[in-house]
């Protein structure tokens, strides 16, 4: 069986990286509209990326108005900047969330009609150049053909994919992230490492995303605690800045699986973000996982080194099952009620939130395929 596998055309990590990439950027055109969001400004983050810009002689505008994860209405906002201000490329700097909205602008400006359209499908047209250079080490983004926007009138979280989406340029300089504060460092860690589980024991496996998804599972079973600890660690932001981006090119190549697929409605219906929602649902759907793939989840043991011989794979899988639950407990990973979540709100819409995940097609990545009642079962174990 053959494997197609996708990656950014130049990703350039460590400390230092954007000033590296200053050379890249140079080619790609001659005004960048820079989609952000508010915090970025406030950290001197956004000047940062202005004074390589000025450094190169390239022009540029600012979109800072992605406050929150991305909708339609971010995106058709970031769409009449670009073109009012005649650019002809684009950056992304911050979370997932500017990053997302930024390829979702690229996608708009060189397809038709309305972003709201293109639920699930491949995004046909080439998009002008995207630049990604991530402020948090999770979602892996600047390395995948996908963004997740919100359709505010529906209530969905939408995902649009295809290899026009993938970032042209990944600029993964760890000093990005020092800034990030425990919780944002704990539920950002926590999604990468979801990816990268995800990545593992998705029906879509394939060797050379196998490769990346166990080298993650090392790096953020290593690093994500220090990193959380100790926000200026540079060895640790920069181990999990690479960690983040090998689960991002994982799973672009092997799909995520029932967590993502169950943690989407969560995001959409009571905003919660992404990492924790993911956090949330972690361990359970793991334990709804295992027996499905128990060899793998056996691997995912040995790799951060607590297999004991004689342990079967089921035992394995569930011994990496729990180290997983430990680390979202040191993290201080909130419950869905200490979020604010109304238990009863919560338990009125789990008929649509199931149908809503198992529409999304990434509950059927699962080797072991959950159907509606599953996944209420998981969802009245939160
Ligand atoms: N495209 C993909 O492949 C993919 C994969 C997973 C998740 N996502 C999407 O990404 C979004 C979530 O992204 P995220 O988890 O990175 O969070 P985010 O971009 O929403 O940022 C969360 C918060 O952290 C702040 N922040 C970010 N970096 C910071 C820093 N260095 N210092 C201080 N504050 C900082 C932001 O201002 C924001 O308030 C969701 O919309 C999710 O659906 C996309
Ligand atoms: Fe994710």
């Amino acid at each position: 069986m053959s494997n197609l596998f996708l990656t950014p055309r130049y990703i350039i990590t460590g400390k230092g990286a954007l000033s590296q990439a200053s050379e890249n950027v140079k080619q790609l055109g001659k005004k960048a509209l820079i989609v952000t969001d508010n915090m970025m400004v406030k950290l001197g983050s956004l000047k940062k990326v202005t004074d390589m810009l000025d450094s190169i002689h390239i022009e540029y505008a600012v979109y800072s108005e992605v406050n929150s994860e991305p909708t339609d209405t971010m995106v058709n906002g970031g769409i009449l900047a670009y073109k009012q201000e005649n650019c002809d490329f684009l950056i992304g700097l911050g979370g997932g969330s500017p990053i997302d909205t930024m390829k979702a602008v690229g996608a708009m400006i060189t397809n038709t009609g309305d972003i709201n359209e293109y639920l699930g499908k491949i995004i046909p047209n080439a998009t002008p150049p995207l630049v990604a250079l991530p402020t948090t080490a999770g979602t892996g983004s600047e390395a995948t053909q996908f963004t997740i926007i919100s359709d505010t009138k529906r209530d969905i979280k939408m995902l649009l994919k295809g290899p026009n989406l993938m970032p042209t340029l990944a600029i993964i300089d760890p000093i990005f992230t020092t800034t990030a504060p425990p919780n944002v460092t704990a539920a950002t860690g926590l999604d990468a490492l979801t990816h990268a589980i995800e990545a593992y024991t998705s029906k879509k496996s394939q060797p050379m995303s196998d490769t990346f998804a166990l080298s993650a599972v090392k790096r953020i079973n290593k690093y994500l605690l220090k990193a959380y600890k100790n926000g200026n660690d540079v060895e640790a932001r920069t181990e999990m800045s690479i960690a983040a981006l090998e689960a991002g090119i994982a799973f672009n190549n092997a799909s995520v699986t029932i967590v993502h697929g169950m943690s989407r409605p969560i995001g959409a219906l009571y905003h919660v973000p992404h990492g924790l929602s993911n956090a949330m649902l972690l361990e359970d759907c793991l334990n709804f996982a295992l027996p499905g793939t128990p060899e793998r989840f056996c691997d995912l043991a040995k790799a951060i080194g607590i297999y004991k011989k004689g342990d079967s794979d089921i035992e394995a899988g569930e011994a990496f099952i729990k180290e997983v639950g430990k680390l979202c407990k040191n993290l201080n990973i909130q419950t869905l009620e200490e979020f604010g979540v109304d238990k009863e709100k919560f338990f009125d819409n789990l008929d649509k939130m199931a149908i809503d995940a198992i529409d999304s097609g990434s509950p059927g990545n699962t080797r072991r395929e959950p159907n509606k009642e599953d996944i209420i079962n998981i969802y009245k174990l939160l």
